[in-house]
């Protein structure tokens, strides 16, 4: 780490308040919420819900993932009032779709309200229960372009490994809270921050996989599925 002093330097360029800065302009030109995600944030809020959903700017980096890579069939882990789930069902085609599994059927409740709102109810389904439980079922489901991770992070490692064995070549896989809010490399990390590490060696490592962390918001893990090395 020490070597890279001089490139520290560099990107440690921006204090608070220019970060802030160009947060907003990346909002405005780039990542604008209309009437119906500002209406999904406001009613998380109101319903007492956690405010824990991602911000707009990650929101379109996952819609432009699945544009980019042409995703016809996403599947997410960690619905909550169904906000993320919007911004990828507007990037796959009318006949796509989005498999959303969430445990707590409240939350489900309240995004299936949400995704009548949005009139993206017919792209959407939410599989309730513990995804550790749904994600056996789904194997046999129609092969999933895509998959966007952001439940427990305790349970990333077994997602990932669920996502290498029924994921096609060339499907992307992208988690939430790669950073765990600044607690990734605390010196007493909790069990959250351990598994997140533990999820970004694997992927780093993992030679089935071509791997980046996006450093937008929270951060996002994406790992590409490639041919293994060696494999024809
Ligand atoms: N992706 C959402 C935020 C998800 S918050 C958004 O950005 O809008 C995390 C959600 O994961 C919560 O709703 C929580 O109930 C759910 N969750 C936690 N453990 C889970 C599990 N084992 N299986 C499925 N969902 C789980
Ligand atoms: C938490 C979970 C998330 O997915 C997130 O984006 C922020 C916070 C949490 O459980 O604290
Ligand atoms: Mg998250």
């Amino acid at each position: 780490m020490s070597s890279h002093t001089d490139l520290l330097d560099r990107i440690l360029t921006f204090d608070e308040a220019t970060q802030r800065d160009l947060v907003v302009f990346t909002r405005r030109w780039f990542a604008r919420e209309d009437e119906v995600l500002v209406q999904v944030r406001r009613r998380t809020r109101e319903l007492g819900l956690p405010e824990i959903q991602i911000r707009p700017e990650e929101g379109q980096i996952l819609y432009f993932l699945a544009r980019m890579i042409g995703a016809r069939h996403i599947l997410e882990v960690g619905t909550l009032a169904g906000y993320s789930t919007i911004w990828l069902a507007r990037a796959v085609p009318e006949d796509g779709s989005v498999v959303t599994l969430e445990l707590d059927p409240t939350h489900a409740q309240i995004a299936r309200e949400h995704f009548v709102l949005a009139g993206l109810d017919d792209r959407i389904e939410i599989v309730e229960g513990s995804a550790h439980e749904t994600l056996p079922m789904l194997a046999r489901r129609e092969p999933f372009d895509m998959m966007f991770i952001d439940a427990e992070k305790t349970g990333y490692p077994a997602y990932l490994s669920w996502a290498l064995d029924n994921l096609p070549v060339g499907a992307l896989i992208v988690g939430h809270n790669a950073f765990r809010e600044g607690k990734l490399l605390s010196s007493t990390p909790d069990a959250a921050a351990r598994a997140t590490r533990e999820l970004l060696e694997s992927m780093a490592q993992d030679e089935r996989l071509l791997s980046t962390i996006i450093p937008v918001g929270d951060g996002f893990a994406v790992g590409m599925i490639q041919r293994g090395v060696g494999s024809p």
